[in-house]
């Protein structure tokens, strides 16, 4: 599971859109659900570019799934969007809010259109419909 920016501050962050969760409860949630699942998960989070770039690059020959939130940078960042396309790893883009209820500058993404699948507008629950997803979607393929 990869954050992105402004991620970090979930729980105190405009909580009438993002909610009272912490980022640390959403990864502690996330990793009881993976025990369940019986896989790894590993949870990311920076404000940087470069450092999100360097993730995903690096994720390459040791990820069967990414879950990418990638935060204003999926409005903004060619150079995400280039290193998803430039591994061979499938990823779910994920959104706590529904973006395309808001601001018009977010309604467009540059990583939707190489996504498996985007799960977008249910809150921190979508981190773990994602994760679920992945796992039926990895079963099915192999
Ligand atoms: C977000 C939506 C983005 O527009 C915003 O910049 C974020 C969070 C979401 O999860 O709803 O930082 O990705």
């Amino acid at each position: 599971m990869l954050n992105g920016p402004n991620l970090n501050l979930l729980g105190t962050r405009e909580p009438e859109i993002y909610g009272k969760e912490t980022l640390k409860d959403l990864e502690n949630n996330l990793k009881k659900v993976a025990d369940e699942l019986d896989v790894n998960i590993e949870c990311y989070q920076s404000n940087h570019e470069g450092d999100l770039v360097d993730k995903i690059q690096n994720s390459r020959n040791n990820t069967d799934f990414i879950l990418l939130n990638a935060g204003a940078y999926t409005h903004t960042s060619v150079a995400i969007r280039d290193a998803l396309a430039g591994i061979d790893v499938p990823f779910y883009e994920i959104h706590i809010s529904n973006v395309h209820k808001r601001e018009e500058f977010r309604h467009n993404s540059y990583l939707s259109a190489i996504a498996v699948g985007v799960i977008v507008g249910f809150g921190l629950d979508g981190y773990e419909y994602a994760l679920r997803g992945a796992v039926r979607l990895l079963n099915r393929n192999h």
